[in-house]
């Protein structure tokens, strides 16, 4: 990949040459497969701030610049001009779909739509008041024992099936998780309209009445599903190519992935910023007393929505968002003065030189969640949300890891920090 190398000299004067690899864009990343073996030392980089993991085709991210591209594309230009579903093709195969393409992609996934029947009284038998991520967690865990006719993972074409079941499915399960947690029947999916309108026919439409299609809110929908369809190495993502390379089936590495997802440090920050946002609407925090619990290190809060650890000067995703909420709040009856409150807490950051020096910007989540509730979302289908339309990421990197060459089960070493070894009490 590239001629560069870069040579590690010790205390003692060994040295020992390392290559350095270059992608298509990006910083070089040392080669250090061998590192051990050429010097007897592991690294150590809690958070893998500094850990390339994989060689990966499909999303790049510069966070100097705020440039986020999938395929080579830019996020700005898919949001504008593209849909989920052609995005789900791109991110899956590695370009756009010609119309014939995506005629067949969007047949197959349409097949795919409905899930068992027994899927039904699964979710059934969670308590009323479950968390829907609680529910969704164990739903698409439990694919795998409604669908392991497909599940060998050594079969290319299992594995391409399990990819369109789970991008055709996840609508229906995060439908059925809000329905189970509202007592009202679950909807079944209906394959005339366009997959971002089917989940909300799914999700808002009664069997009492007709459902009338919003164009306004299903736009707002397509483009915030294009905004979270994937971002590479992420946590979830990281941590479902980790729970695939033991060889764990799909709807098994994807649930895992849903589950580090919750955290609120990642996909929960959506919920967590419309809370913190009510405590300073309804309470008596102000934007003021807010940013100090902030800045407070004696203090756990952090502004949430706020901060990323790879974009450090804007979040382009989140400047989409924002820019959807000026422009449809109106047209979605949503919450003006919870947006105004955002911009000015958002205005306040930048002029302080906390949020100034570390470069903390307002992310993805920041803006979301406003838009979420325009959209009659509840709060705790955020989150939900976010799970549903970052599945065809999360399987788009599963699939490239199964096809990488390199490949082999993901584990990292340790410092450790434990006793010394001794004698057990005789
Ligand atoms: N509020 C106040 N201080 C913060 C914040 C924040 N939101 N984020 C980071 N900092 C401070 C942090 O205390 C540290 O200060 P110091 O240098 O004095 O110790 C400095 O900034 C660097 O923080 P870090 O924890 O080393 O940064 P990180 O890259 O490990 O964490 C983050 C990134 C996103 C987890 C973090 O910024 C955060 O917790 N943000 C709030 C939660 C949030 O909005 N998460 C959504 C992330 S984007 C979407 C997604 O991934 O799902």
């Amino acid at each position: 990949m590239t001629n560069k190398k870069i040579t590690l000299t010790d205390s003692d004067g060994k040295s020992s040459e390392f290559d350095v690899l270059q992608g298509t864009h990006g910083p070089g990343c040392i080669a250090i497969s061998d590192l051990y073996k050429k010097t007897g030392h592991f690294t150590y980089d809690p958070g893998y701030g500094a850990t390339g993991s994989c060689k990966s085709a499909i999303t790049f991210i510069n966070g100097e610049e705020g440039i986020l591209l999938h395929r080579g594309y830019p996020i700005e230009q898919l949001a504008e001009k593209s849909s989920y579903l052609e995005v789900c093709y791109l991110l899956l195969n590695g370009e756009l779909p010609n119309s014939s393409e995506f005629d067949d992609f969007s047949d197959t996934i349409k097949t795919h739509t409905m899930v068992h029947e027994n899927i039904r009284d699964f979710i059934n038998g969670f308590r009323y008041d479950a968390h829907p991520m609680a529910m969704l967690v164990g739903t698409v865990g439990a694919l795998s024992s409604f669908y392991h006719d497909s599940i060998d993972i050594n079969n290319p074409e299992h594995r391409v099936i399990s990819a369109h079941r789970l991008i055709a499915k996840l609508p229906t399960i995060a439908s059925y998780c809000y329905k189970h947690h509202r007592g009202q029947p679950f909807m079944y999916p209906d394959n005339s309209v366009s997959y971002v309108e089917n989940f909300m026919q799914m999700m808002f439409a009664v069997p009492a009445q007709e459902y009338t299609h919003n164009p306004v809110a299903a736009k707002a929908l397509e483009v915030m599903m294009i905004l979270h369809a994937d971002h590479e190495q992420n946590a979830s993502t990281s941590t479902v190519r980790l729970a695939g390379s033991s060889g764990a089936n799909p709807f098994a590495s994807i649930a895992a992935g849903i589950a580090s997802l919750w955290g609120p440090a990642h996909g929960g920050a959506n919920e967590a910023v419309i809370n913190m946002l009510e405590n300073i609407y309804n309470s008596g925090e102000t934007i003021e007393t807010t940013i100090a619990r902030a800045k407070d290190k004696n203090d756990p809060f952090r502004l949430m929505g706020f901060g990323h650890r790879v974009y450090k000067n804007f979040d382009p995703r989140a400047k989409i968002i924002a820019g959807l909420c000026h422009e449809l709040l109106d047209d979605l009856d949503g919450d003006q003065p919870m947006f105004n409150l955002a911009l000015e807490l958002e205005q306040a950051t930048l002029e302080d030189d906390y949020f100034r020096e570390r470069r903390l910007y307002p992310n993805v989540d920041f803006y979301s969640g406003i838009i979420m509730r325009a959209l009659n979302i509840p709060m705790n289908m955020f989150t939900v949300m976010f799970a549903m339309a970052r599945t065809v990421g999360w399987i788009s990197h599963w699939l490239e890891m199964h096809s990488d060459p390199e490949f082999r089960i993901g584990r990292p070493r340790q410092i450790y920090t434990g006793h010394a070894k001794r004698d057990y009490p005789s």
